[in-house]
């Protein structure tokens, strides 16, 4: 399969504080593969400078989308290429409603005749956020508001979704909810990659996993071989 996306060599520097020290990683089309690791790791860092939300000049290496180059470009810029993504924390507007929020994820759509099929599919996907359509933003659980973060990304219908732990925050009956979600939204043709400290929901979603330690990437591998992996069930699964 191609590779959609692929870091070489990939390194940030928040000034003089080198915090992503040479990393390798692809992503292939319609694969669905986890970043795991520790607090501080750099997961936000790298996720962050795929979709163009980091100073680029605190990259080197390189980000290849479709084999092109994309390190020096801004988020907009990025985000035209058909990459989204949620944000740890969430980010959503607060002050819009849940309908208003969803259509924001539309802004750079050309096909504008689709967009209310697509909000509609997201209703059916999140039935919650249908029963709330008209609420604002901010009013939201926990949940609900990764709900319309993820829906909000897929109104961009990206090729490649970005999600910065999707299971912050949420009891772990949500967390399933969104994993299931996730999972459906891959199998449908979208391509994803997500940062998880939740290894053990995050290895059982994934195909492939990469772990992360203080800037480098210390393992890769597919997910069930990681998950019977004696070092990652001792550091990342308890177990
Ligand atoms: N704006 C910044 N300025 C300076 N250092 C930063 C900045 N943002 C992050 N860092 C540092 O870079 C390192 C990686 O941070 P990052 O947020 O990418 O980690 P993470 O793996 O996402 O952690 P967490 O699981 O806690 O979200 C950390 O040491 C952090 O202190
Ligand atoms: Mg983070």
């Amino acid at each position: 399969m191609a590779k959609l996306l692929e870091l070489i060599d990939f390194h940030y520097y928040y000034g003089n504080i080198h915090s992503v020290k040479g990393i390798n990683m692809h992503v292939e089309e319609g694969e669905m593969v986890t970043l795991i690791g520790a607090n501080g790791a750099g997961k936000t860092t790298t996720l962050q400078s795929i979709s163009g939300l980091t100073k680029r000049k605190g990259i080197q290496g390189r980000i290849l989308f479709n084999g092109k180059e994309i390190q020096t470009y801004p988020g907009s810029k990025v985000a035209g290429l058909g990459i989204a993504q949620a944000l740890e924390g969430r980010h959503i507007f607060s002050k819009l409603t849940v309908d208003e929020n969803l259509r924001m994820g539309a802004y750079l759509r050309k096909d504008t005749k689709n967009i209310k099929d697509d909000i509609d599919s997201v209703y059916k996907r999140f039935p919650r956020l249908l029963e709330r359509r008209n609420q604002l933003g901010g009013t939201l659980s926990g949940g609900e508001q990764q709900m319309l973060a993820i829906g909000r990304c897929l109104l961009s219908r990206p090729k490649l979704m970005l999600l910065d732990e999707p299971s912050l925050g949420l009891a772990p009956l949500i967390v399933k909810e969104i994993f299931i979600a996730i999972n459906e939204i891959n199998r449908e043709g979208t391509t994803v990659l997500f940062v998880e400290q939740n290894s053990k929901i995050a290895l059982s979603t994934a195909h492939r996993g990469y772990v992360m330690q203080t800037g480098e990437i210390v393992m890769s591998d597919t997910c069930k071989n990681l998950m019977e992996n004696t070092e990652v069930k001792k550091a990342y699964l308890g177990v």
